[in-house]
């Protein structure tokens, strides 16, 4: 047997769970204030909810699915991103009834069969929101602050980062601007790889993201949506613009910034960290006012934006900011002889049970070992059980930094303990 994590995925130790931890418990709180609920879908589905929704076209959808047939035969995948999955739920549960509203979260495990790189797993994690139901520009903007402030919330200062900001226009304006990019690459198909040139027939704009130096050149004069943006997108983007204006949130008008899923319409932007390498985008999103649509439900406008835990949890490292630090104990409780296990088992449990974090030994160490492991897990006070204190209905109480000594009565303990760690200052 192979002992290794499959590629591509790698296990959530400790140090890495507590910052996943940490993240969702920011997200959470944050979330709460701009009214963003809860919401959790399956981590596979019907393979039609992801070809349909993100498009056949994408390398998403054609390269980097994992899809299994299952023991009915049906054919299900492992989802890649959160929003098709959301949208699905919303249109199955209803969600969002004509002229209603919903705002929801999500957080967890998405699957790409992506070649592995720093920031690039096949298994990463995700935190994401999405409003379902909003047409508005004001929509728009509170989503981009969103996603702004959560980083700024996880103290990577605004400095760091760089918010690219698009607009990919809607089904009236954009098929024409499709059939421009297509015949600019065809016009220019010797100097373009193998797979732009078939991009020009599958999903031209997707040459834009072409990381070829020569593709790239030929993308830079190809014309811009901003410039062929129908009047009803072109009044939106001013709109989600000036709203950003308005509350100072700062970016960068990115006329080729194009993202990888087809259910884009209008606004899309994307977040890139410094100190990443290539893999720089930490957070990206934007609207997708005809997904429910093609689902077969009716016209319901939505966006959002999802963040990736790795990439996030680099950008960190990068801006030298440290995850809170691991749960230390607040008491250790020392058994002085093992005659008296049971009542240091009884005590620590009636410590915790008065909402105190407690520790004991489970490893059969002497007390200087149980001292020591005090000191390690940064315990401010030990309870020191032994047996002359013990006979006495007494117990020891050390203070591990003054390393002063006190008895105090083992009935009255949970409440000396309570009082001591309210007055603490963390
Ligand atoms: P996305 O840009 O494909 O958008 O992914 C969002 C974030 O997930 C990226 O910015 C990146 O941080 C992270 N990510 C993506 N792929 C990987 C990977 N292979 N390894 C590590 N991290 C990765 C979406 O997924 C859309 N659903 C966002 C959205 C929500 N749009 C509207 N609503």
């Amino acid at each position: 047997m192979d002992a290794r994590a499959p590629k591509g995925t790698t296990d959530m130790l400790p140090s890495v769970a507590r910052a996943w931890e940490y993240m969702t418990r920011i997200a959470s709180e944050l979330f709460a204030r701009y009214g963003y609920e809860p919401i959790y879908s399956p981590l596979f589905e019907h393979t039609d909810v992801f070809t349909r929704g993100i498009g056949e076209a994408t390398d998403i959808v054609s390269k980097e699915m994992y899809t299994f047939d299952d023991r009915a035969g049906r054919s299900l995948t492992l989802r890649p991103e959160g929003t098709a999955s959301i949208v699905r739920a919303a249109l199955e549960h209803t969600l969002v009834p004509q002229g209603a509203f919903a705002k929801l979260y999500y957080a967890g495990p998405m699957f790409r069969y992506e070649r592995p790189q720093k920031g690039r797993m096949r298994q990463f994690w995700q935190i994401g929101i999405e409003i379902l139901g909003a047409a508005e520009p004001s929509a728009d903007a509170e989503v981009i602050a969103l996603l702004v402030r959560y980083f700024e919330a996880l103290s990577i200062a605004s400095t760091r980062m760089r918010l690219l900001l698009n607009s990919m226009g809607d089904e009236v304006c954009r098929p024409a601007y499709r059939e421009t990019v297509a015949a600019h690459i065809r016009s220019r198909s010797a100097e373009l790889c193998e797979e732009c040139n078939r991009r020009a027939e599958t999903n031209p704009l997707r040459a834009f993201d072409c990381k070829l130096p020569s593709c790239q050149d030929v993308m830079s004069t190809a014309p811009l949506l901003r410039d062929c943006l129908c009047p009803e997108c072109g009044e939106h983007y001013s709109a989600v613009k000036r709203y950003l204006d308005d509350i100072g949130i700062v970016y960068d008008e990115d006329p080729r910034l194009v993202r990888g899923l087809d259910y884009y319409t209008r606004t899309v932007f994307e977040i890139q960290a410094e100190g990443l390498g290539s893999q720089n985008a930490i957070g990206g999103g934007g609207r997708y006012d005809r997904l429910m649509e093609q689902y077969g439900g009716p016209a319901t406008p939505g966006l959002g934006f999802a963040l990736g835990f790795e990439r996030t949890l680099l950008a960190l490292q990068a801006a030298g900011v440290g995850i809170p630090a691991p749960l230390r104990a607040d008491v250790y409780v020392a058994c002085a002889d093992p005659s008296l296990t049971d009542a240091v088992f009884r005590l620590t449990q009636d410590l915790r049970d008065a909402e105190i974090a407690a520790e004991m030994d489970h490893q059969g160490r002497s007390l200087k070992g149980q001292l020591k492991q005090a000191d390690r897990l940064s315990a401010p006070h030990v309870v020191i059980v032994g047996p002359e204190e013990f006979a006495e209905g007494e117990i020891t109480l050390r203070d591990m930094r003054t390393r002063g000594q006190s008895r105090v009565r083992l009935a009255d303990i949970v409440g000396h303990m309570g009082s001591q760690l309210d007055g603490r200052s963390d």
